[in-house]
């Protein structure tokens, strides 16, 4: 399976509505399912339909506790980062709760070898259908949050190299040298 980079034309176009009658259908549980193997693949904390070139509203969504592994007590703490449970989002709709932003470093599947400071809403409300038809609504924050905004910004032809501070721009080589520094240092360093 491959995972589209930057410069398809599926990433910059929004993804199409999944009809809700047609949710059992054997295409989309195929979607799914390949889907779900991306992601064992390419480890990464979601993954949307887009990416491997299907233009319709669906993103699997994941944060195992074995990717928190490598990063620090604190910055888990600082980045509000708990694990999350694959789950599949149909159709989602999202939107910012309160004022509060959060600016980190992310990166994507699409783009990469590539990371940047990306600012955020803080707290999300999310609603969602499931691949069994059922409805979902939920409150997340911190980086559950963080994965929902650029997951569903996907299907909205979105990157989060649209949205990033562009100064922060840096390949994942490259950042392996700031990810324990803290950020207002970074911040400082890059000028942003
Ligand atoms: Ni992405």
């Amino acid at each position: 399976m491959t995972i589209l980079q930057v410069g398809a034309a599926v990433l910059r176009r929004r993804a199409d509505h999944v009809d809700p009658d047609k949710l059992t259908s054997p295409k989309l549980g195929e979607l799914i399912e390949v889907l779900r193997a991306g992601l064992v693949e390419t480890p990464g904390v979601g993954l949307a339909a887009p990416q491997i070139g299907v233009s319709l509203r669906v993103a699997l969504i994941q944060d195992p506790p074995q990717f928190h592994a490598r990063v620090s007590e604190d910055r888990l703490a600082e980045l509000e980062r708990t694990a999350v449970e694959p789950y599949i989002l149909i159709n989602p709709e999202i939107e910012p709760v309160g004022d509060e932003r959060r600016t980190f470093f992310e990166g994507c599947l699409s783009v990469d070898g590539y990371c940047a400071l990306v600012e955020r809403a803080k707290t999300v409300r999310v609603r969602w259908l499931d691949p069994s038809g059922d409805y979902h609504e939920a409150l997340q924050s911190g980086w559950h949050a963080r994965i929902l905004q650029h997951e569903i910004d996907h299907l909205n032809g979105i990157l989060y190299v649209d949205r990033m501070l562009p100064r922060s721009f840096m390949t994942t080589l490259n950042y392996a040298d700031w990810v324990d520094e803290p950020l207002d240092k970074v911040r400082a360093v890059f000028g942003v």
